[in-house]
């Protein structure tokens, strides 16, 4: 379907779960109350029904996130019940890696498509310190694992932070002539009530690339499948490729294909600034029929916001981490 300014909505961003085994300084909420709004978490027969209605309405790509996903138990059987969805293309994966070596060949006989493995650090003392405990080597683990059961494209999402990580722009560069991963450096966004954004740790995507050092531009037709927001090089040599994608320093709202459903079924329209809530669950809940659930769900796209309110000086937009998954 189309949003009221023409954007074609064919991608759904489906949180199953606002539990995470990690704590991301960017991610974890210091505010009062539940930090993830609405009724209980929705069970599979309920996500089931949502995304149905989802795809009634055009939505072909569904990406599965958290909190951490892999942390939802039985989550394969989700993941297959998703993909055997009238109309859905492609499943894919968001996580922190910490159990995929696990579970990836399941995930993948499921009917998963690929993966995107979040990682912020290659040091492991960091790491305790960046994201509360030293995972690194399941993480990396996870990587490789995800590789060998074909879930590809495999990428690496890096949210770079000043004082934190930025020195470790060439680190991932290697990482991705090493591997063939898809690594994504990601700036830093004020995303929710975590005190973690300032302007000063922002590494804008003008610095990323120069600490990436010499890379040539990807070819069109070589974008890895999935290529949202992201522009891609190759370093030389490398087997994978590098991106970059800078909510604030290069805004793409006006491509924006997305909507997202949190693990409590309310349905979020962007993920920068505050706006109309649907509480889709309720209505499920209640009783609606398919027909009214797709009218309720249309009329509520049409009022996906023109773009983000983020700003680098601006208070942080109050959507956290947690229930919306990136
Ligand atoms: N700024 C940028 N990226 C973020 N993510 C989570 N919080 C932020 C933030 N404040 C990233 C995660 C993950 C993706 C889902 O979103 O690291 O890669
Ligand atoms: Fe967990 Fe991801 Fe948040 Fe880190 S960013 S705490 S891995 S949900």
């Amino acid at each position: 379907m189309r949003d009221a300014l023409g954007r074609t909505i064919d991608y759904l961003r489906l949180s199953v779960t606002d539990a995470c085994n990690l704590r991301c300084g960017y991610c974890v909420s210091r505010g009062e109350g539940p930090a993830c709004p609405g009724g209980s978490p929705l069970d599979d027969g309920e996500v089931l029904a949502l995304v149905r209605a989802f795809a009634r309405l055009g939505v072909s790509r569904v990406r599965v996130t958290g909190g951490e996903p892999l942390l939802r138990p039985g989550l394969e059987g989700l993941v297959g019940g998703i993909a055997g969805v009238a109309g859905v293309r492609s499943v894919s994966l968001s996580t922190n890696g910490v159990l995929l070596a696990e579970a990836a060949p399941r995930l993948a006989a499921a009917g998963l498509s690929r993966v995107n493995i979040s990682l912020d650090t290659l040091r492991p003392e960091r790491m305790r310190r960046l994201a509360g405990a030293d995972r690194l080597a399941e993480v990396l683990a996870g990587v490789d694992a995800a590789l060998a059961a074909g879930l590809r494209p495999v990428k690496v999402n890096v949210v770079v932070a000043r004082g934190c990580n930025e020195d470790e722009v060439p680190d991932f560069v290697r990482l991705a002539s090493e591997r063939d991963v898809h690594v994504r450096f990601i700036e830093l966004m004020p995303i929710g009530n975590t005190g973690f954004f300032t302007p000063e740790r922002r590494v804008g995507v003008a610095e990323l690339l120069e600490r990436a050092g010499p890379l040539e531009p990807l070819p069109e037709g070589e974008r890895p499948c999935g290529a949202g927001p992201a522009s891609y090089f190759r370093p030389r040599g490398a087997r994978g490729t590098v991106g970059f994608i800078g909510a604030l320093s290069r805004c793409f709202c006006s491509a924006c294909n997305r909507v997202r459903l949190t693990s409590r079924g309310r349905i979020l329209l962007c993920i920068g600034r505050e706006g109309p809530e649907l509480d889709l669950a309720a209505l499920l809940r209640a009783g609606a029929s398919e027909p009214e659930l797709d009218a309720a769900l249309g009329a509520f796209i049409r009022l996906k916001p023109a773009r983000h309110r983020m700003s680098a000086e601006a208070g942080p937009a109050r959507n956290s981490m947690c229930s919306v998954g990136g």
